[in-house]
């Protein structure tokens, strides 16, 4: 399988790690309240990044904000360098940064195909290409037997994907996943990380994963950036982030209380 476009990945220059996309300092206030407060990630070319926290962390708020659809209050963005922070979702889709939804947000009245094919569309890819695309994406999210169904017919771990898939159609250096295995029992959350390992290999780009499963989390990514109310309490390796007390103190603990509760 060939990827009939890719994206040139730019020169590395010295030691320090390149950087693609980055927040500095980030703050967001809602009526006064912090969502987020003196946050700073930065996003290296081909690496695997995970987002984890409690719930009303900040993730999705952090997410957001990379992305272009919330105007920090305080902190600025970086893509490749160039200040994003004022760019808005749009622009910020076409400099190769892309997001799914923590909610999926297909089109059910559109095939699995020319969901994909809008996603490409939308950053003006022309009609041909976007179309080459299409497929070799769907291969990859192993979602070709549904090439030419309604997207609204799709199960749930599928819909997942096709999430994911449209996101990819955009060519983005670095994708960002809002919590990609929600509701996706044992073997979908395999399957997924099969599709996650096979993107970073085929599409050569880096993935900042929101995830709230740990086995996930700890499998796929090379580092991993801890929020808790807002605030950043660790960054590390997995097996430094099982380590840290204070993760395990504001987080890990509770999501092993809530799998030994389930299972
Ligand atoms: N548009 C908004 N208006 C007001 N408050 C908001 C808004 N978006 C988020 N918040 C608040 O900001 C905080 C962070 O929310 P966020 O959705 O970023 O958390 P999260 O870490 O993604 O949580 P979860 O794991 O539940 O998805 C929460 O207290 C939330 O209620
Ligand atoms: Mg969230």
């Amino acid at each position: 399988m060939t990827a009939p476009t890719t994206v040139a990945a730019p020169a590395q220059t010295d030691a320090e790690p390149e950087l693609l996309l980055e927040a500095q300092a980030i703050g967001v206030s809602f009526d006064g309240v912090h969502a987020l407060d003196d946050v700073s990630i930065g996003i290296r070319s081909h690496e695997v990044f995970g987002l984890i926290g409690p719930n009303g962390a900040g993730k999705t708020t952090l997410m957001n904000v990379l992305s272009g659809f919330q105007r920090p209050t305080r902190g600025r963005t970086l893509v490749n360098g160039a200040d994003a922070t004022r760019w808005g979702p749009e622009k910020t889709v076409r400099h190769g940064v892309s997001r799914t939804f923590q909610a999926v947000r297909p089109f059910p009245a559109l095939t699995v195909a020319q969901n994909v094919e809008l996603g490409a569309l939308g950053v003006g890819t022309r009609r041909r290409v976007a179309a080459e695309r299409v497929d070799y994406i769907l291969e990859a999210l192993h979602l070709s037997h549904r090439r030419d169904d309604f997207a609204g017919k799709l199960p749930h771990g599928e819909e997942r994907r096709l999430g994911i898939a449209r996101a990819l159609a955009s060519e983005p250096q670095v994708l960002l996943l809002d919590e990609p295995a929600a509701g996706a029992n044992e073997a979908e959350s395999d399957e997924l990380v099969a599709s996650l390992r096979a993107i970073k290999a085929e599409f050569s780009c880096s993935l900042v994963v929101i995830e709230h499963d740990m086995r996930l989390i700890m499998s796929i990514c090379e580092r991993i950036h801890v929020l808790d109310y807002g605030r950043s309490i660790a960054e590390g390796t997995p097996a430094e982030i099982q380590a840290n007390p204070a993760v395990r103190e504001a987080y890990l603990g509770q999501v092993a209380e809530a799998g030994a509760g389930e299972s």
